[in-house]
């Protein structure tokens, strides 16, 4: 029996062993991003509703659809973030950051909010991992963060992955291709929301799933026919540096992300067995962002991570990243001296790095090994009277069932060495 609450329709809880997962995999990211340079940035939750609908752009379903406004006491307008890149370039110039070195490496994690129907891989609260580099528009830039992203499903053990990739131009080379995709796209038979779309944000037209609008979508004029010389440089070189680092990727010139900020490179993470919510990840540079939000002219790039539909990532390959275990060595006390014994020698073993439980509630030997083969532990240590008395304990391998008595004193470094 629950009690009378549940969790609000849509927040995707992680309760163990699932959440140890998630915490797993997350650590294994921060630790990508350290090695690369990325500095950890603890974000707002909650920012001025302006900031979203000047940096994300008022005419995208997350602004206009998805978004959880409230009013606070003061009567000011706040906005639970449906994403992270508009907040970290707030914090960034808030706080100065970019008036040291260039490009400011930032990553940050959390849940993130968007009212959308909630289904298998999409829901109102979900987690990303978000990474920016921001003050820089360095090609290299742009594949050092695809390579972190790539690196780090590697290192879950992702093989499924695909790289779908694309240039959205500039302030250059975008209005004049918006103009004549607009032409285009006129002369279409189309719907009513979707002739409204062509006027409002007309790439997103190329992006309709519905085979109607596909068909006739099929030839359109694409961006990366119309780039202007300098971003046909820059996404050459990026294609480049990934070659060099041996990422492949797939040109996707129909790929057009749902924010409005997207400048250049652009690209989404995809994964095949994951059906109609197999975006796992997706990013791109966001050259005029600082400047939408009130900012001075500064470049950037970065990516937002989906960690849930990673884990159904994880989930569908049968991929077998584990997290470490929460118990190696579960105690079994038996009797009151027994279990001040054992409740110093578990201390014990945490000071020495192991992972280690034990028993409570004074239980009979049934009940407590019955405790034992819950925890998962592969070692359980027995102490009774006569143990004590032989100043020894039972050590008990739980996958093989046998057992050795080891002088107390030996207790820590024999399963330091087991465990190793
Ligand atoms: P996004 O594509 O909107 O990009 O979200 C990134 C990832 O978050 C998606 O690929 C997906 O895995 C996950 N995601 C989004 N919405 C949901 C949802 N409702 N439920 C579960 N997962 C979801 C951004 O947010 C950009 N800020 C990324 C970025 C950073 N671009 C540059 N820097």
């Amino acid at each position: 029996m629950g009690s009378s609450f549940q969790a609000p329709k849509g927040v995707n809880e992680y309760v163990p062993p699932r959440a140890d997962l998630f915490y797993a995999i997350r650590q294994a990211f921060a630790e990508q991003a350290r090695l690369a340079g990325y500095g950890y940035l603890e974000l707002a939750v909650f920012e001025d509703t302006q900031l979203f609908k000047r940096g994300v752009g008022e005419s995208t379903d997350v602004v206009s659809k998805e978004m959880y406004t409230f009013e606070d006491r003061g009567g000011r307008s706040l906005t639970l973030r449906p994403e992270f890149t508009a907040g970290v370039v707030r914090s960034v110039l808030e706080h100065g950051l970019h008036k040291g070195a260039q490009p400011v490496k930032i990553w940050t994690t959390g849940p993130a909010f968007r009212a959308e129907r909630p289904q298998q891989g999409r829901y109102r609260q979900f987690y990303q991992l978000d990474l920016e580099a921001i003050g820089s528009e360095d090609p290299q830039v742009d594949a050092e963060t695809i390579a972190i992203a790539w690196n780090w499903y590697r290192e879950l053990g992702l093989t499924q992955v695909r790289l779908l990739l694309n240039s959205l131009g500039c302030k250059e080379c975008r209005p004049a291709y918006r103009a004549r995709l607009q032409e285009f796209l006129r002369t279409l038979d189309l719907d009513e929301a979707t002739r409204a779309r062509i006027e409002i944000n007309p790439l997103r037209v190329l992006d309709d799933k519905r085979p109607e609008v596909r068909d006739q979508v099929a030839d359109a004029p694409l961006m990366a026919d119309h780039l202007c010389a300098a971003c046909k440089a820059h996404h050459d070189r990026v294609r480049e540096l990934l070659t060099d680092l041996g990422i492949g990727w797939e040109d996707t010139p129909r790929l057009v992300r749902g924010l409005d900020y997207y400048t250049r490179t652009t690209y989404e993470f995809d994964h095949p067995l994951l059906g109609a919510q197999s975006g796992i990840g997706g990013g791109g540079r966001y050259d005029g962002l600082s400047e939408d939000i009130g900012g001075p002219p500064l470049p950037g790039i970065g990516f937002g991570l989906g960690l849930d539909r990673t884990i159904l990532a994880l989930e569908a390959e049968g991929a077998v990243f584990t997290a470490p275990s929460r118990c190696e060595v579960f105690g079994v006390p038996l009797g009151e001296t027994a279990e001040r014994e054992i409740f110093t020698l578990v201390a014990e073993l945490r000071r020495a790095g192991i992972a280690a439980d034990m028993s409570y509630g004074s239980k009979k030997l049934k009940g407590a090994m019955k405790d034992a083969d819950r925890s998962g532990a592969a070692y359980a240590l027995i102490l009774g009277e006569r143990d004590i008395a032989a100043g020894a304990a039972q050590v008990k391998d739980l996958a093989s069932g046998d057992q050795v008595a080891v002088p107390l004193g030996e207790i820590v470094t024999m399963l330091k060495e087991r465990l190793s």
